[in-house]
């Protein structure tokens, strides 16, 4: 059995077994993949350790993706651009590629799931952290007219404006709805909203949250409220998780069962 396993701190939380087990039953791989908790200290050692022991491939999650992305002899360019990255693979002659599957899973979980184009779109995201940052490239690659980026502590969306060719605002200056969206804080895992000025959404805007729940997050409300509709971010969570199943594997499971099980089992 080829072995697979997830890196991070905290760890017990994680549901990538259970969707990787399942990708793998459903697409007939034999394959092992086990959480790990990943040492402050020793992280980089341990990652090392896994692959000397046969381990085939990894996913990391907070806090180590930089550092993971530090320790790669290959990158692809969309780790390059996101400084993160949540897929390791040990290549045959001992090189270890590292890819960002975030992006892409976000993006496709956007259009395929929930039927949104991007191309053309005025686009706001809001944050602008690890998470953002591993987003930008895919969602300026769907051709948006514009992307802003706006956070609490406005240089950092400037500077990540800047790196992307894209637009940056503090809350207090955006204007105008916006055709949609993107709550990428980590305030939503808080259940804390950022201070969105109620012009930003109205019927016409699709809102996206990067986090998900039981229930409505609060960002979705905020949508809700002002006459949006939108989806939290489980199907991010399940498509980056394909992606790195594809990188691994080359086999390319289907979403749709496990989504819908593991939205059932959420609302429970
Ligand atoms: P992640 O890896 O989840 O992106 P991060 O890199 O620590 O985590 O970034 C968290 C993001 O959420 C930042 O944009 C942060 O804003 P600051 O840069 O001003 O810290 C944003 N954030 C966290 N809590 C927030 C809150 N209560 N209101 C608004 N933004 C918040």
């Amino acid at each position: 059995m080829d072995q697979y396993a997830v890196f991070g701190n905290p760890i017990a939380h994680s549901k990538s077994p259970d969707i990787h087990l399942h990708f793998a039953e459903q697409t007939q791989q034999n394959i092992t993949y086990i959480r790990i908790l990943g040492d402050d200290v020793q992280f980089e050692n341990q990652v090392h350790a896994f692959f000397q022991q046969g381990g085939h491939g990894l996913n990391v999650t907070a806090p180590f993706k930089e550092r993971a992305f530090a320790m790669c002899d290959v990158l692809s360019s969309r780790a390059q651009k996101a400084g993160a990255v949540n897929t390791l693979l040990m290549g045959k002659n001992g090189d270890l590629f590292g890819d960002t599957t975030d992006g892409v899973g976000m993006v496709r979980d956007i259009i395929e799931t929930h039927q949104q184009s991007l191309k053309d779109k005025r686009i706001l995201i809001i944050g602008a952290g690890g998470a953002v940052q591993g987003i930008l490239d895919n969602v300026l690659a769907e051709q948006p007219s514009s992307v802003t980026i706006t956070n609490r502590t406005v240089e950092k969306a400037q500077a990540l404006a800047e790196k992307f060719g894209c637009f940056s605002s503090s809350f207090g200056a955006l204007e105008g709805a916006f055709d949609l969206i993107i709550n990428g804080t980590s305030a939503s895992r808080s259940s804390s909203l950022p201070p969105l000025k109620d012009e930003l959404a109205n019927e016409h805007t699709w809102c996206y949250d990067m986090t998900y729940g039981k229930g409505t997050t609060v960002f979705l409300q905020w949508a809700i409220d002002h006459g949006a509709t939108g989806a939290d971010g489980l199907g991010m969570l399940v498509g980056q998780a394909a992606e790195s199943f594809y990188i691994w594997r080359q086999v390319r499971p289907d979403m749709t069962s496990l989504l819908n099980k593991m939205r059932a089992e959420l609302e429970c």
